[in-house]
């Protein structure tokens, strides 16, 4: 992925900067549809995962609907070109200004988190004389196997509505007139690994489907969220396993004539079409550890940091053999920023271009203005 004609590219820039291969990019976004398209399944860009305008571009250019969780967001999708026919708005604390911007932007649906929420876009959309189509997220209690600060789909999270709370559900939707019931939507987690965790996701929407229809509520859209992880540990050439993910959905949702089922992608789409380009400002070499203090730290990418996420780190500019352990950290003033620990790495010194890959999601979106930083770069392959 870094030939020598990018290192040496990379040597005139100012890092850091998230460096953008849009070859990967366009080969991840063509291997999700082809393998949603088999089965008719349609694909919303979780648009959280990076709102990078050119990310966005090519990402719509496939076609893609877009998932939204502010009223900013929505507003992006339809600037970028989104078709608003394939807009939806979820969140858990939606605004009323950003509930009448959606109204007026006329989006395909909210996904809706709680029973309060669901009369308050009922007056909102009452005062404008609209009908709003709504999906209702359910909090399905199904555990995601993966970090306990990104699993979203347990009782004790605060996310979506749970189960014992539907017959009220049912009670608004009777009551509120300018709401038009079109599914149920999920989302159990994110960097999901383990396939088998959709198959137990499958089965609860399948139990939820029945309910609703059991209430005189006939579902047109599942909405089964996001999270297909992607493996951090092989960063070149390793697209998330698409196939192999809807296909599990083929196999085990109950999916009946008419209905659309769609999907919430973020990182999967995005991963591995960036890494965080840095220099080595300092090399401190202690008794007892050696550091590598870099130009980005927390501030520019923060997984490392806030859930201990993994990223491979490489030294762009040495190419002799991994025979010293640096801590690699940044220069924030905290003690936490630290991308990880005793990496093993050749021996490096003050200038060299320092890789955190896989960094495409969750990464630029991310960044802060902490210690008053400069606001990091994006460079882009052709
Ligand atoms: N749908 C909903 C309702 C979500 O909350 C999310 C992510 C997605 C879809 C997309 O999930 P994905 O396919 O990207 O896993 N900052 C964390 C991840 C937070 C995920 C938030 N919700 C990280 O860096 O790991």
């Amino acid at each position: 992925m870094f030939s020598k004609t990018n290192i040496n590219k990379f040597q005139e820039l100012d890092t850091p900067f998230y460096y953008y291969d849009m070859e990967v990019l366009r080969a991840t976004l063509d291997a999700c549809r082809d393998a949603s398209a088999k089965h008719g399944f349609h694909v919303h860009y979780a648009m959280k995962a990076n709102f990078n305008p050119k990310v966005l571009d090519m990402i719509q250019s496939f076609g893609f609907g877009a998932d939204c969780v502010s009223g900013n967001e929505v507003k992006a999708a339809i600037e970028h070109g989104f078709d608003k026919g394939k807009v939806v708005f979820a969140g858990v604390g939606k605004s009323d200004r950003e509930i009448n911007f959606a109204l007026d932007a006329d989006i395909f649906c909210f996904n809706v988190e709680s029973v309060q929420e669901l009369n308050i876009i009922d007056g909102l959309a009452a005062a404008k004389g609209k009908k709003a189509n709504v999906a209702i997220r359910i909090n399905p209690n199904v555990d995601a196997h993966t970090h306990h600060f990104i699993t979203t789909g347990l009782d004790e999270n605060k996310f979506g509505i749970n189960i014992w709370q539907l017959p009220d559900v049912a009670t608004a939707l009777r009551q509120c007139n300018n709401l038009q019931f079109l599914g149920i939507h999920f989302h159990i987690g994110s960097q999901i690994t383990d396939l088998e965790v959709y198959k137990s996701l499958c089965t609860r929407i399948n139990e939820m489907q029945d309910w609703f229809e059991d209430h005189g509520f006939p579902v047109k859209v599942l909405n089964t969220g996001g999270g297909l992880g992607v493996d951090y540990h092989n960063p070149d050439g390793n697209i998330a396993d698409f196939e192999g993910y809807f296909q599990v959905f083929k196999s085990f949702l109950n999916v009946k004539p008419g209905q659309e089922v769609h999907f919430e992608l973020g990182r999967a789409l995005v991963a591995q079409s960036a890494s965080l380009v840095s220099r080595v400002l300092y090399v401190k070499n202690g008794q007892k550890k050696n550091f590598l203090i870099l130009d980005a730290g927390m501030t520019e990418l923060i997984r490392p940091m806030l859930y201990q996420a993994y990223h491979q780190i490489e030294n762009l500019s040495q190419t002799s053999e991994a025979d010293t352990k640096y801590d690699v950290v940044g220069p924030i003033c905290e003690s936490t920023d630290c991308f990880q620990k005793d990496v093993d790495l050749p021996q490096s010194f003050r200038g060299d271009l320092i890789a955190v890959r896989t960094a495409g999601a969750y990464g630029e979106v991310m960044v802060s203005g902490y210690n008053l930083r400069d606001r990091v770069g994006s460079v882009y392959s052709e």
